[in-house]
């Protein structure tokens, strides 16, 4: 008797869970929503094509990178230059827009070499979708890593950063090494906003970018053993969305192809409000002026993971921030 009560309750709360599980879904969440990772990286899409920058094109071949004699020596140098310097020169250094990237001297040959990871198709690109003739969304949103010769010293120090963090044995760089091919080749979707309850509050959903990905790289060296130095303070640049908690509302099939006629039009309707794919001062106006909308209506539609989320979003709306991280050690 119990046991078929039991059975029954269960089997109704079950049956409840079923039906309310779309709504409630993020109810159970635990958070941050960790980042997911793919098996491998999958095909360019030709789709995506380069505009202003093509990616890494002074680059080594994908999944080549540099190996060394396990007893040879290397520097690692912190470098940060602001956001599109050779189209403003220092100007969005001002606000703290920079651009993360790592160079490597290896003592024995006196080789520099840099490497840095971001967008394919440039920032907006990755942060807005490209709206379809047939009412769908198409995004050009990978990230990769990029490893090229030479340190370009005037580059990184002038409007910027450059400085040594860590000392690291050629065997830590071997490992290094194979971690940024695996890295590279299943972190691939760029994020550019970090989304988060309130200014210093709980994460809901952290950035994959150039940042991330030097904090990420710096926290791989530390564990294969390279020494930091800690006395080195960095700060790395954040676009920051506040938001409460945010909810759950389906992948580019449920939506775009399902029943969801009402949804799909108010995520459409939200991308539509990005569409300046091309022109830089055209873009930041519209950005602005969509930004405004954004904000009277309350609502922020994000793509993470290959899902779209809505960001029911809360005071201070939207900030950059320069925040510390410290080295690990
Ligand atoms: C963004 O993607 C579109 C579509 O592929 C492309 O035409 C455009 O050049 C890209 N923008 C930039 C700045 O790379
Ligand atoms: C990372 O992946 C991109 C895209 O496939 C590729 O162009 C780049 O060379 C790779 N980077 C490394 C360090 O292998
Ligand atoms: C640094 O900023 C100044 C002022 O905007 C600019 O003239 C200079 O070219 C910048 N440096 C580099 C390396 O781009
Ligand atoms: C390598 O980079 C370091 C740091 O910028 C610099 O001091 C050194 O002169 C560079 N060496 C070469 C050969 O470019
Ligand atoms: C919309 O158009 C794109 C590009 O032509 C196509 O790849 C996609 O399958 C279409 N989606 C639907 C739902 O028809
Ligand atoms: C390369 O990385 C993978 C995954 O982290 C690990 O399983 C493998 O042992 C590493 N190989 C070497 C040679 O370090
Ligand atoms: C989209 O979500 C549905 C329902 O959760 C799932 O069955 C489907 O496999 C997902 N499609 C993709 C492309 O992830
Ligand atoms: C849309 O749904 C139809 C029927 O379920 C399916 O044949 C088609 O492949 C789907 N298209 C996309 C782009 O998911
Ligand atoms: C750098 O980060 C620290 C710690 O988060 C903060 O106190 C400091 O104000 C930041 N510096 C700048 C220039 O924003």
């Amino acid at each position: 008797m119990i046991s078929k009560m039991a059975a029954a309750t269960g089997f109704s709360v079950l049956a409840l869970a079923v039906i309310l599980l779309p709504l409630v879904q993020s109810g159970n969440q635990a958070w941050p929503m960790p980042y997911k990772r793919l098996a491998s990286r999958p095909p360019q899409n030709p789709y995506c094509q380069a505009g202003v920058v093509p990616f890494c094109p002074t680059g080594r071949a994908p999944n080549t990178m540099p190996h060394f004699k396990p007893t040879d020596q290397l520097y690692v140098y912190a470098m940060k230059a602001p956001v599109w310097e050779f189209k403003f020169g220092d100007r969005l250094a001002k606000y703290h827009i920079m651009h993360d990237a790592i160079g490597f001297h290896h003592v024995q040959s006196g080789a520099n070499f840099t490497m840095e990871w971001y967008e394919l198709y440039q920032l907006f690109n990755c942060t807005f979708a490209h709206v379809l003739k047939n009412d769908t969304l198409f995004w050009c949103n990978q990230g990769a890593a990029c490893i090229y010769n030479g340190i370009d010293e005037k580059h990184w120090k002038q409007n910027g950063t450059l400085v040594k963090v860590a000392d690291m044995s050629g065997d830590v760089f071997n490992q290094f090494a194979n971690w940024t091919e695996q890295d590279n080749n299943t972190g691939v979707y760029y994020e550019t906003w970090t989304v988060r309850s309130k200014p210093d509050g709980p994460l809901w959903f952290d950035s994959w970018e150039c940042a991330t990905w030097v904090i990420r790289a710096f926290a791989a060296m530390g564990k294969f053993g390279a020494k930091f130095d800690t006395s080195v303070h960095l700060n790395y640049t954040r676009m920051n969305i506040y938001s409460k908690e945010p909810v759950l509302l389906g992948n580019a099939s449920t939506i775009f192809n399902g029943t969801e006629k009402k949804l799909a039009n108010e995520v459409l309707k939200f991308y539509r409000l990005f569409q300046s794919h091309q022109s830089m001062p055209h873009l930041i106006e519209s950005m602005l002026a969509a930004f405004w909308e954004t904000v009277v209506e309350g609502k922020f539609y994000l793509f993470y993971n290959e899902q779209y989320w809505m960001l029911p979003i809360v005071q201070p709306h939207f900030k950059l921030t320069y925040e510390g991280y410290p080295l690990p050690g």
